[in-house]
């Protein structure tokens, strides 16, 4: 089965759509994304966010900024959104330029409005399985995931890739759901043996098709988050990091790459924005 990602987003944009239209008042929930410097992927990102916040209601503005900002002045704007009344969520696109210190930007962003999910604030309460602002592209796999497999407690899930927006939030989300969970990443010694032994996989490792047919157990699940640029006979070509044309008539369910985790990244960015807004205006505890 694939596992439609383009559908399960516009449902979810839907549903978030359907609650901004229901809010009483003239307050709608704002989003700020904040774009520096001139990185190809994040502007295209970028424009897609802000394109999917406006269908849904939400007022979206991007600010963007020369590569050469200071810190100081990245902060002071940062402090700014963090104190604006209109301002729910604040998103700062990663990578940042070499000279600005990514983790002192983040900790700048009001946790209550760090709609990415990456505060330690964040990160913490997930961890401790209390109430947070969830990672979006982890989000949007489980919600994905858990289209395939409602149940997930006991089984074996295999997270590829350890970064701190994607592969650590994943394994908090499902230990939450009572998975056996395994993290591997570049130094772990046998990933195919490990994989062989997943009823889940997850895969965020950049690397083009690493995960093979024969890594896979065949009634596994398989999400795939990697996007990875190739050229296929003169042509560019976005492809996942699992061999989806090999794989997807041998496992449970797959995602296609694109149009499987990408545009629930984006929707769960919309879902939590309204979360914000629903905390700051006193509509959900905080
Ligand atoms: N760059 C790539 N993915 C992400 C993300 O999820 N959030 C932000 N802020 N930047 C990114």
């Amino acid at each position: 089965m694939i596992i439609d990602g383009k559908k399960i987003a516009e449902q979810l944009r839907e549903k978030v759509k359907n609650n901004i239209d229901k809010i009483s008042g003239s307050q709608k929930p704002g989003l700020t994304v904040i774009l520096i410097g001139d990185h190809p992927a994040s502007q295209i990102y970028v424009r897609n966010k802000e394109k999917f916040a406006k269908e849904v209601g939400i007022n979206s503005e991007v600010l963007r900024f020369d590569k050469n900002i200071t810190e100081q002045n990245l902060k002071d704007e940062i402090r700014k959104l963090n104190t604006n009344p209109n301002v729910h969520g604040i998103l700062v696109q990663l990578p940042l330029p070499d000279h600005i210190n990514q983790k002192d930007i983040i900790e700048t962003i009001d946790p209550t409005k760090d709609v990415d999910g990456f505060h330690p604030v964040n990160v913490g309460n997930l961890s401790s399985g209390n109430d947070a602002m969830v990672p979006c592209t982890p989000l949007g796999c489980y919600y994905l995931i858990k289209q395939v497999l409602p149940n997930l407690s006991g089984l074996h899930a295999v997270v590829i890739g350890r970064s701190n927006i994607n592969g650590k939030p994943m394994t908090q989300l499902l230990l939450k759901e009572n998975c056996t969970v395994t993290i591997v990443h570049s130094k772990t010694k046998n990933i195919e043996e490990i994989c062989k032994r997943a009823d889940l996989i997850i895969a965020a490792v950049g690397k083009a098709k690493m995960v093979k047919k024969d890594w896979v157990k065949s009634d596994a699940v398989v999400i795939d988050v990697g996007i990875n640029r190739l050229e296929v006979e003169g042509k560019n070509k976005i492809v996942g990091d699992v061999d989806f044309e090999n794989l997807k008539d041998h496992v449970k369910g797959i995602t296609p790459v694109p149009g499987g985790v990408g545009p629930m990244t984006i929707a769960c960015l919309l879902e939590n924005t309204l979360k914000a807004f629903n905390k700051i205006s006193g509509n959900a505890p905080r």
